[in-house]
């Protein structure tokens, strides 16, 4: 079968949909769905969000110079999609979505309670990329939710339902088929 050649664009899928907290200076909060987000580095652990300049949560991060990305799940997927369509500009979107602001450990900006996990963010680089910045930051810290704690100390964190965000849809993650490694593993 022939292949289609489309113009560049961006089909790198799956990825997060995260809702990221801001704050401004005078410490009002903001909450924005973020698909281009992700790792940049192990160590030190570093990640990045990339957001256009019109965005009212833009000069939030600017002024604070931090955000938070809070993972979203099947239980929080209607709220992702709220925050990904309206702004905090004309709206309170912690009333609109019910969502519960916690404080962080390292940075101003509040942790959404409803997500399992939330990374706490340090800006340390801003490129001026052309329809987005890209705010490059440190990893200060990560908070987990404990009710997905075991007792062996491990973290269920694919028992969350985290979803994903796919060529325009919220998808939630099917069941696992492999380990890291285990193309090379021996079979017992
Ligand atoms: C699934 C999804 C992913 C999005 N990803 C981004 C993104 O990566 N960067 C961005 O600037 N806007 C992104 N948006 C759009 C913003 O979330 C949206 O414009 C939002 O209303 C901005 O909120 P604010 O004005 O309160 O900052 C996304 C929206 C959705 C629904």
């Amino acid at each position: 079968m022939a292949r289609q050649v489309w113009k560049p664009g961006n089909m790198v899928y799956p990825v997060p949909a995260a809702m990221v907290t801001v704050a401004d200076k005078a410490g009002n909060t903001n909450i924005i769905t973020v698909a281009w987000t992700g790792t940049i580095c192990s160590d030190p652990p570093m990640a990045y969000v990339s957001i256009k300049p019109e965005r009212y949560s833009h000069h939030m991060i600017e002024e604070t110079g931090e955000f938070v990305i809070n993972l979203t799940t099947k239980a929080t997927a209607f709220a992702t999609d709220y925050c990904g369509v309206r702004s905090g500009r004309d709206e309170d979107k912690w009333k609109a979505t019910g969502l519960t602001p916690e404080k962080a450990s390292k940075v101003s900006v509040p942790i959404i309670r409803e997500c399992p996990v939330n990374i706490e963010c340090q800006v340390t680089e801003v490129k001026r990329l052309g329809s987005h910045d890209m705010f490059l930051a440190k990893v200060l810290a990560v908070d987990v939710d404990e009710a997905y704690m075991k007792e062996n100390g491990k973290f269920e964190l694919n028992s969350t339902g985290l979803i994903a965000y796919s060529h325009g849809e919220y998808r939630e993650l099917g069941k696992a088929i492999g380990k890291f490694g285990y193309s090379v593993r021996k079979k017992r």
